[in-house]
């Protein structure tokens, strides 16, 4: 490599500046000028945070002062005169609620159209096939008696009124029934035909039937010697009085009138 003779034209590079240098000095002074620009003009500089801090205490209590003293924001400057708020327990609102006697009259008639066809819509039942419920000391001596037929269903020689029946009752689905349900079948019968025995069991007095059904000796159908046990037989405990309010679904005395 040869040595090129000097150009007086081209900077000496041993002495010329530092280039790096002279870049970072030109940055500084750019940067600086930038910076200039985004300085607010006078009076919309940036607030001091401790200006601001101080600011907001006293809007706080100032606030606080004025909701005290002015009527503004008084509640009852926004409600109108008279208004009174309503209740609110939460959830539902009304129980569906029943005067207990007409309550089982309509869930026991319900229920009784499965027992039309054989026993008739007026209990008199068909001579000769189907015993009527009519005037039936089956029907009017016990709740027991009915409650095992609609749970067992019936079977055998059996005297009603006077005839005597031999056919083949199949049960009535009386253990998958609630207890409200049974009892409102119950009453139905008991209390329509002419019959008028009046009384307004319980679903926990259905409950004592449910334990004599579970104890029984006998299985399947139950036959008239079976049920001659439960003539006459009542249920333990308080029924309904008449006038008595229950939840529709449950049962539950709401009230007693
Ligand atoms: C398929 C026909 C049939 C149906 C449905 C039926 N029964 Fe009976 N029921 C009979 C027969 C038959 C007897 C007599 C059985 C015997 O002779 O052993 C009887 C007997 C009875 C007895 C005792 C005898 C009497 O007349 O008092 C009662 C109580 C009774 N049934 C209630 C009901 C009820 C309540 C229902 C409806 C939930 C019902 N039965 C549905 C056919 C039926």
């Amino acid at each position: 490599m040869s040595v090129q003779p000097i150009d007086p034209k081209k900077p000496d590079l041993e002495e010329s500046t530092n280039v790096s240098l002279q870049h970072a000095d030109v940055m500084r002074s750019a940067g600086a000028a930038s910076r200039e620009k985004q300085v607010r003009e006078n009076g919309l500089e940036p607030v001091s945070m401790w200006i601001f801090i101080t600011g907001s205490i006293i809007a706080i209590i100032a606030g606080s002062v004025l909701f005290k003293s002015s009527s503004l924001l008084e509640y009852d400057s926004f409600v109108a005169s008279g208004y009174t708020q309503k209740d609110d327990p939460g959830g539902a609102t009304t129980v569906p609620s029943a005067e207990i006697e007409s309550l089982y009259m309509s869930m026991g008639k319900a229920k009784y159209t499965g027992c039309i066809a054989c026993h008739g819509a007026d209990g008199n039942g068909t001579p000769g096939a189907f015993p009527p419920l009519a005037g039936a000391k089956w029907v009017k001596e016990s709740p027991i008696i009915p409650a095992f037929a609609i749970i067992h269903g019936v079977k055998g020689a059996i005297e009603v009124q006077g005839s005597t029946y031999n056919g083949n009752m199949p049960s009535q689905g009386g253990d998958t029934m609630g207890d409200l349900e049974l009892a409102a079948l119950i009453y139905y019968i008991q209390n329509s035909f002419g019959n008028k025995v009046g009384v307004l069991y319980t679903p926990e007095q259905i409950g004592q039937i449910r334990k004599l059904s579970n104890e029984r000796s006998e299985s399947g159908q139950v036959t008239a010697a079976e049920l001659t046990k439960y003539l006459g037989k009542k249920l333990d405990g308080d029924s309904f009085e008449p006038g008595t309010i229950v939840n529709k679904k449950t049962g539950e005395i709401l009230e007693v009138e």
